[in-house]
This record gives structure tokens, C-alpha cells and sequence, in this order.
């Protein structure tokens, strides 16, 4: 008989881990009962089809890694854990919202976005004050708004567009004294816009646009101080007029009212001085265009498609930024000054297209010459009858495809066969033929300040890039498309270069968690220009990882005991492994049989607290000269860990005498659990193990791969 001492005093030649993590914790860490009860209720009403929240049956939903969970880092008063986060994007969810999401009482995110969820928003979701971003969006939800949602002291952000959900706006939603962002675009809320809602004091983007809403506008609006997005087209407004008082916007950037059934004269919004973009087309406008001179930044003008009369203003000439003038459908006379498109030097990457088509336009003051890249249309203009016209007055040229894929410049010299897929060559790397594996992002931006994002391509990669911490060359716009107002595109983020790395780069899990948590939680201040936006999906796949959607988790890394070991040469192995465990409820107890019922022949003693098992899901270790073992293997070579093969007693286990298939007689160390020594011990062996390590003394020589859920770490040394 060996004994103990002997162990853990250098007999070790490896250690071998079956099982994917070991998790300590230093204390009771575990999540609060009731958001645990919560979760499952949450679960148990969604359809899962691809199976993302397969893991919400295992341990703890705070130490155990259960997808789209994030936990505080610290446990608060009552010394549990508490969900901090629930991020379920793009996972293809349907089932509804269980009203148990409001036990979750100190979540800030709440995101469901690009899924399938149907029923109404639940009201309890009320009663999460701490809730910061409430993200629905792209669902199928209907019902109309709870008045309690009014009641979220701390909610920046309210994304629920793309959904069909009803009714009015709660008066409520203007005690929300903390919202920035309301995006209900996009669903079929109808009734007036509540006047209240102008006593926001914070909120900067306002988008409605698409929905069913009636009455008038508010007057009010123009005296919310921060409103810089205001967006309601396609609405059903009662002939009513734009309030004069919106001229007075001092904060506005975008003012897009097309399709609103609105009636009257146009306010002059020449005193707004930051306004980028007007559209306030498909009214019944009458009256003439306002004289004043619009801000030195405005980029677009939509007045098509109204009763407009009168002429065309000559301040429209000089304007520095302007690509669309769109005043075509309209009843305007007299003479165009083309002093409008003359006095715009446009750099190479900009265009103007100036739309004047149907209107009673007689003449054109000035040159007729047309400058490159300036686009004038006057078709059904009497203007036209001038048969010298013809590059104004000519058959429209079809719209060209909107959509943009930009072209790869440094990429056409290098060899295809030496980036196989998934990887590519950077179109944009300091060196040429750099093969990597990019991080594949669908990008939106939901009311943008321009019509035309050619000029503002590099003002954004250069923004952008900086905001996630990547050099400018790993940031490549891949495409974009205009869809309506918005613009969606493709980014594709690549890696570091790195001379001194043959072969394929890719992101390691760190960087991608980073890359994505920034996006996730809206992390990215945007330039004023580029409104609004969001992302539409989040992909990257490369040989040895599994491809994951947004939300990882790192509620798993919670509590981490890692700090009084690191460094140690084994352990760094470990390191990706350790992480805290917790749970011991009885509410878990079913779950626990469920997870660990591949396992639970081994499992011999109860468990008590400090050390426990582990379920978690498989992942794959690779060392050098690490060979993988199955369980089987190792019950066979043990005989079922036979207590004829015992051979001794650790402090923190028996120890077997087994032989392996290939004849090699090893000892193998298993954990005992529930022993209330054990963490210590264990601990302790660790330690001392990491400081024998030698080449000839210790190594790790296997491993095992099967994904066994169970707590269960064995050393095992040649006899
Ligand atoms: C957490 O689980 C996800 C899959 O759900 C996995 O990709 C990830 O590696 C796990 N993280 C840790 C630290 O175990
Ligand atoms: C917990 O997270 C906060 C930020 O959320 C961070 O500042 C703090 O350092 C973390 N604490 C620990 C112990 O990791
Ligand atoms: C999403 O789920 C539906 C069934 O609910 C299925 O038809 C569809 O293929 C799934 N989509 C993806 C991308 O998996
Ligand atoms: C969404 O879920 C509904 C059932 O709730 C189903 O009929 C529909 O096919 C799903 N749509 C998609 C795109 O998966
Ligand atoms: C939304 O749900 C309805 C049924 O409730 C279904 O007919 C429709 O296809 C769903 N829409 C989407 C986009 O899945
Ligand atoms: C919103 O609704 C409009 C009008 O029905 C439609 O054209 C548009 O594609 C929808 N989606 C978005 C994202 O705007
Ligand atoms: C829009 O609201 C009107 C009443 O104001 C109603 O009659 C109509 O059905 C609604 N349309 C939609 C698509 O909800
Ligand atoms: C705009 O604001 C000024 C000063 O606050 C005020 O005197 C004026 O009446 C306002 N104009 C409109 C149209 O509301
Ligand atoms: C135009 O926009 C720039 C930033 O894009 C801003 O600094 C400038 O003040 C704006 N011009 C005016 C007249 O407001
Ligand atoms: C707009 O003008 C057309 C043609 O003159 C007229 O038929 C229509 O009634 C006018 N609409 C409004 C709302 O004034
Ligand atoms: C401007 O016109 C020139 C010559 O037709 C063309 O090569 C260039 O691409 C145009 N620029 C833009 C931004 O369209
Ligand atoms: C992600 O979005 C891009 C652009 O919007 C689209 O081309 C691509 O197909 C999407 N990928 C997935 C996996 O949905």
C-alpha cells in the first residue's frame, strides 16, 4: 500500500483530467434560487430548434456556463449571485416571453433580438429597475405595450422594432427619464404620440416610423433638449401640419416625416443648425419652399411627391455637402438656377443627384453644362420641350443595384490553393497575401444622416476600427446596400498581422468575446452622422472552434480561484479549465441526476459543499504528447475502479492501479467528493505537482475528451 504522503510527494509522472473543467470556488457561490426557478420557467417557454440552451439543465447558471448568461463578478448582500445579462440573439427562438423574466430582478440587458418569439411583452418585465437595455427586435411579438415598462427607472435603451406589436405608446414611457433610445419602428402601434413623451430629458433617437399612428405631432417635441433622430415615416397623421415649433430643434440631425399625411406649409428649418437630413416627402405640403439658407451640413433634401409651389429656392445653391435634392412630383414653376449643381465641387468620392422631375419648371438660369458625377433630372418639366436638353431631359437610366461590394485590392497576386476556406487573404493587410479567418458581421444603421455613404465610408472604418480596438487594415467593409432609409452592410474583421506567424491567423476566443461584448452592449458611441445601429448577425468559423453566435458567456469565469496558482507549468493547462462551481440545492437536484447521468456509476458519495461535481460541456485539450483516454478506458483498465485495484489513499482521493490497453501500468488518482478537506487538499497536491513538474517526473499525458458532466480528476502515475 502506498501511502498518501507518497503521492503527493512526487510519484505523480502525469495527470490526467477526465472531463473537460474542474471547478473550485473559495466560497458558497451560487445563483439566487428563485432566479434559477426563473430561468427554467423562461426556458421551458421558448422552442429551442437548434438546441442553444441545451445547457440550462446543467449546475448553475451563473458558474455553469449556461449560454447567453452573464453574472455580476460578486455576489450582493444576500450572497447569492445575480444575473446580470441575458443575451439570446439570433438563435432562432420562437415560443413567447415568460413573465418570470421579471424575477430577475438585477438584470441591465435584456436581449432577445432576430429570433422568433411570439405573444406580448410580459408587464413583469416592469419590475426589473435595474434593466437597462430592453432588446426585442426583429420577433414576432404582438399585444400592445405594458404602461408598466414606464416604470424603469434605468432603461437607456428600448429596442422592440420589427415586431407586431399594437395599441398606443403608454403615457408612461415619459417618466423614462433615463431613455436614450426608443426604436419601435416597424410594428402596428397606432393612436396619437403622446405629448409626455417631449419631458424626456435624455432621449436622442425617436423612431416610429411604420407603424399606425394617428392625431398630430406633438408641438411639444421641440422643446425635448436632446432629440437628434426623429423618425416617423409612414404613418397615418389626420392632415394635420408640422408644428412650427420644429424649426426650433436646436439639437436635430434628422427629420424624416415621408408618408405621414401631412398637410400645410413647410417650417423653415434653416435655423436648425446641425440638420443633416430632411425628408418630408409623400405629403399633401402646400406652400413654397422656405427661403432660408438650409445648415452648412445637410446632405439630403426629400420635399417629392407634395403640392409644393412657387420656385425653386436659390439657396439651394452653395450647399457643401448635399448628394440628393429631390423635388420632383411637385407643382413648381419658373426657372431652375443651376447654380445648384454648379457651385458643388464634388470630391472623387462623392454625387449629387438632383431630382426635379414633374413639376411646371420652365427654364434653366445659368450653364447648362452638367459636371461629372452630377445627375440632373427635369423629365415632365416644360423645360424639356427644349430638345437641347437632352442630358437633363433624357430617358431615366435605370436605377442601378444599390448594393455595393467593394472591390479587394491587394488580393488578386496571391495563390487561392494556400488560404483554403474559411480563411482569406485580407484585402487590407499591410502585407499582401496575409490568409486569416475574419470575424463576419451583419452591421445596420437604422437612420443615417446621408443618403449616399460613399463620402462617409472612411470617416467610419476609421471610427469604428479604433471603438474595438483593432488597427484601421482589420476593419474591411465588405459590402453595403441601401434598404429604404437604412443601410446595411457586411464587415469582415480580421486579425492581427503578424510577420512572424506562417500560415493562417485567426482570432483566439479572447479577442472574439471582446469583439462581440463591445458590440453587444452597445459599447460603441456612434458619430452623430451615423444615427443608430445594430447588429444583424455575428459569425466567424474556423477549423478548431465551434462557431458562436453572439452570446458567449462569461458568467463561467466568475469567481475564479486562479490567482494563488498561476504560474505553475501544469496548471496552465489548467488554467482554461479551472473555473468556479457552485451549487448544492435542492432545487438543482433534478437537473444535476439529469446532467451527470453518464457519470453517475462513479459518483460514490453524496455531495456536501466545498468540491462537487461539474457539469459541463466537453471541450478539447491539446498538448503536446497528451493522449486522449475514454472513460472506458479507464474503468477498463481499472476494472470498474475495482477495490481490488485500489492500491491507496490520498488526501484528496483513492488512488487505482490500472493497466492500459497498450500494457502500460499506470495509477490512476480520482477525486473524492464531498470530503470537506478536499479543496484544500486538492490544492495542495496542485500546488505541488506543478513545482515537481520535470520532464522525467511529471507530465501530462492524457486526457479524456468524452464530455463526462462530472466531477471527477484523477492523477495517475506509472508504478
Ligand atoms: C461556454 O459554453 C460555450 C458553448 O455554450 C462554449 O463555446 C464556451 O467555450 C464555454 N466557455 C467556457 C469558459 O467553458
Ligand atoms: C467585476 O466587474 C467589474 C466591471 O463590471 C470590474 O471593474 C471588477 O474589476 C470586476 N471584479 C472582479 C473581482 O473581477
Ligand atoms: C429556424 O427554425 C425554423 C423552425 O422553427 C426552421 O424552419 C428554420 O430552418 C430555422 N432556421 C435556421 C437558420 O436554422
Ligand atoms: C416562427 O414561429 C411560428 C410559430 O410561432 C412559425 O409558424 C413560423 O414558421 C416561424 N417562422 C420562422 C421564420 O421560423
Ligand atoms: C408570426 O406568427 C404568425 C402566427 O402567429 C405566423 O403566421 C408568421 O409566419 C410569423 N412571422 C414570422 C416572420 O415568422
Ligand atoms: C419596415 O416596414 C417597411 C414598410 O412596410 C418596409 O419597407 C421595411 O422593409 C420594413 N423593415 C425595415 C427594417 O425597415
Ligand atoms: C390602423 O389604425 C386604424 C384605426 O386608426 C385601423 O382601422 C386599422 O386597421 C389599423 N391598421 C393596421 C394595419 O393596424
Ligand atoms: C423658437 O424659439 C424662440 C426662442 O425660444 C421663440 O421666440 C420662437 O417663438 C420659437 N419659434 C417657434 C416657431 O416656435
Ligand atoms: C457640421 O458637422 C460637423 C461634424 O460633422 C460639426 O462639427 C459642425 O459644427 C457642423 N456644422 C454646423 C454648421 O453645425
Ligand atoms: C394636390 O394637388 C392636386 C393637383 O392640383 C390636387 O388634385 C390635390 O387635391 C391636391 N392635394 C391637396 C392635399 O391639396
Ligand atoms: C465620377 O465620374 C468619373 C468619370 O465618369 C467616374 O470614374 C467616378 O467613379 C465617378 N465618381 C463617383 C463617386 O461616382
Ligand atoms: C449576416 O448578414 C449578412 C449581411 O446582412 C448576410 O449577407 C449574411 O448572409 C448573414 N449571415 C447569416 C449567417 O445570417
Amino acid at each position: 500500500m502506498y501511502q498518501s504522503r507518497a503521492w503527493t510527494h512526487g510519484l505523480f509522472v502525469f495527470a490526467w483530467l477526465c472531463w473537460s473543467s474542474l471547478l473550485i470556488r473559495a466560497q458558497d457561490l451560487i445563483t439566487d434560487p428563485l432566479e434559477v426557478i426563473a430561468l427554467q420557467a423562461v426556458k421551458r417557454s421558448l422552442t429551442d430548434p437548434e438546441n442553444h440552451l441545451n445547457n440550462w439543465n446543467r449546475g448553475d447558471p451563473c458558474t455553469s456556463n449556461w449560454t447567453g448568461i452573464v453574472c455580476f463578478n460578486r455576489t450582493f448582500d444576500d450572497e447569492y449571485l445575480h444575473v446580470q445579462q441575458l443575451i439570446l440573439l439570433d438563435m432562432n427562438l420562437s415560443g413567447s416571453l415568460s413573465p418570470e423574466l421579471g424575477r430577475l430582478s438585477h438584470m441591465t440587458i435584456l436581449d432577445f433580438m432576430w429570433n422568433n418569439i411570439s405573444g406580448s411583452i410580459p408587464k413583469e418585465i416592469g419590475s426589473i429597475t435595474s434593466l437597462e437595455l430592453l432588446l426585442l427586435n426583429g420577433n414576432n411579438l404582438t399585444g400592445s405595450l405594458p404602461e408598466e415598462l414606464g416604470y424603469l427607472p434605468n432603461l437607456n435603451r428600448m429596442q422592440i422594432d420589427e415586431n407586431r406589436i399594437s395599441g398606443s405608446i403608454p403615457i408612461s414611457f415619459s417618466k423614462l427619464n433615463k431613455a436614450k433610445h426608443f426604436h419601435m419602428n416597424n410594428n402596428s402601434i397606432s393612436g396619437q404620440i403622446p405629448p409626455e413623451l417631449s419631458r424626456l430629458p435624455r432621449l436622442v433617437h425617436l423612431l416610429l416610423d411604420n407603424n399606425n399612428l394617428s392625431g398630430h405631432l406633438p408641438p411639444e417635441f421641440s422643446e425635448m433638449p436632446s432629440l437628434t433622430i426623429l423618425q416617423l415615416d409612414n404613418n397615418h397623421f389626420d392632415g394635420t401640419k408640422i408644428p412650427a415649433s420644429y424649426s426650433n430643434m436646436s439639437k436635430l440631425l434628422k427629420l424624416s416625416l415621408r408618408n405621414c399625411n401631412l398637410q400645410g406649409a413647410i417650417p423653415d428649418f434653416s435655423q436648425i443648425p446641425n440638420l443633416y437630413y430632411l425628408d418630408l416627402s409623400s405629403n399633401q405640403l402646400n406652400g413654397s419652399i422656405p427661403q432660408g439658407r438650409f445648415s452648412e451640413n445637410i446632405t439630403t433634401i426629400y420635399l417629392s411627391n407634395n403640392n409644393i409651389t412657387g420656385t425653386v429656392p436659390a439657396s439651394f445653391s452653395g450647399l457643401p455637402k448635399i448628394q440628393r435634392l429631390s423635388l420632383s412630383n411637385n407643382l413648381l414653376s419658373g426657372s431652375i438656377p443651376s447654380t445648384i449643381w454648379q457651385s458643388r465641387t464634388l470630391n472623387k468620392m462623392e454625387t449629387l443627384i438632383v431630382e426635379l422631375q414633374n413639376n411646371k419648371l420652365s427654364s434653366i438660369t445659368g450653364s447648362t453644362t452638367l459636371p461629372l458625377n452630377v445627375t440632373v433630372r427635369l423629365q415632365g418639366n416644360p423645360v424639356c420641350s427644349n430638345i437641347s436638353l437632352v442630358q437633363f431631359c433624357g430617358s431615366e437610366s435605370k436605377n442601378n443595384d444599390n448594393s455595393q461590394r467593394l472591390p479587394n485590392t491587394n488580393t488578386s497576386v496571391c495563390l487561392p490553393q494556400t488560404c483554403p476556406p474559411p480563411y482569406e487573404y485580407s484585402p487590407t493587410s499591410p502585407a499582401p497575401c496575409f490568409c486569416a479567418a475574419p470575424l463576419l458581421i451583419g452591421y445596420r444603421l437604422k437612420s443615417p444622416g446621408f443618403s449616399d455613404f460613399h463620402p462617409y465610408r472612411d470617416t467610419f472604418e476609421k471610427f469604428l476600427a479604433p471603438t474595438l480596438q483593432l488597427f484601421n487594415y482589420q476593419l474591411h467593409i465588405d459590402s453595403f446596400i441601401c434598404e429604404g432609409p437604412r443601410l446595411r452592410m457586411y464587415l469582415k474583421l480580421f486579425p492581427v498581422y503578424d510577420a512572424n506567424i506562417k500560415g493562417p491567423s485567426s482570432f483566439n476566443m479572447s479577442e472574439i468575446q471582446r469583439i462581440t461584448d463591445t458590440f453587444a452592449s452597445w459599447k460603441i458611441s456612434n458619430l452623430d452622422v451615423f444615427g443608430p445601429y445594430e447588429v444583424l448577425n455575428f459569425t466567424h468559423e474556423y477549423d478548431n472552434y465551434p462557431s458562436p453566435r453572439f452570446a458567449l458567456s462569461k458568467g463561467a469565469l466568475v469567481g475564479i480561484v486562479l490567482g494563488t496558482i498561476a504560474g505553475a507549468v501544469t496548471l496552465s493547462v489548467l488554467v482554461s479549465l479551472l473555473m468556479l462551481k457552485v451549487h448544492t440545492r435542492n432545487y438543482t437536484a433534478v437537473s444535476r441526476r439529469h446532467c451527470c447521468q453518464s457519470c453517475a456509476t462513479i459518483i460514490t458519495t453524496g455531495l456536501t459543499s466545498k468540491l462537487q461535481p461539474v457539469c459541463a460541456s466537453n471541450a478539447s485539450l491539446k498538448i503536446d504528447g497528451v493522449k486522449a483516454f475514454t472513460y472506458g478506458e479507464l474503468t477498463m483498465a481499472t476494472n470498474n475502479f475495482n477495490s481490488s485495484t485500489q492500491v491507496g489513499e490520498g488526501g484528496y482521493g483513492k488512488v487505482y492501479k490500472g493497466i492500459l490497453a497498450d500494457g502500460t501500468v499506470v495509477a490512476i488518482k480520482r477525486a473524492q467528493e464531498g470530503s470537506l478537506q478536499g479543496e484544500k487538499e486538492f490544492l495542495t497536491e496542485i500546488e505541488l505537482l506543478s513545482r515537481l513538474h520535470h520532464r522525467n517526473l511529471v507530465s501530462l499525458i492524457g486526457y479524456c475528451d468524452e464530455g463526462f458532466e462530472q466531477v471527477f480528476f484523477s492523477y495517475l502515475d506509472y508504478l
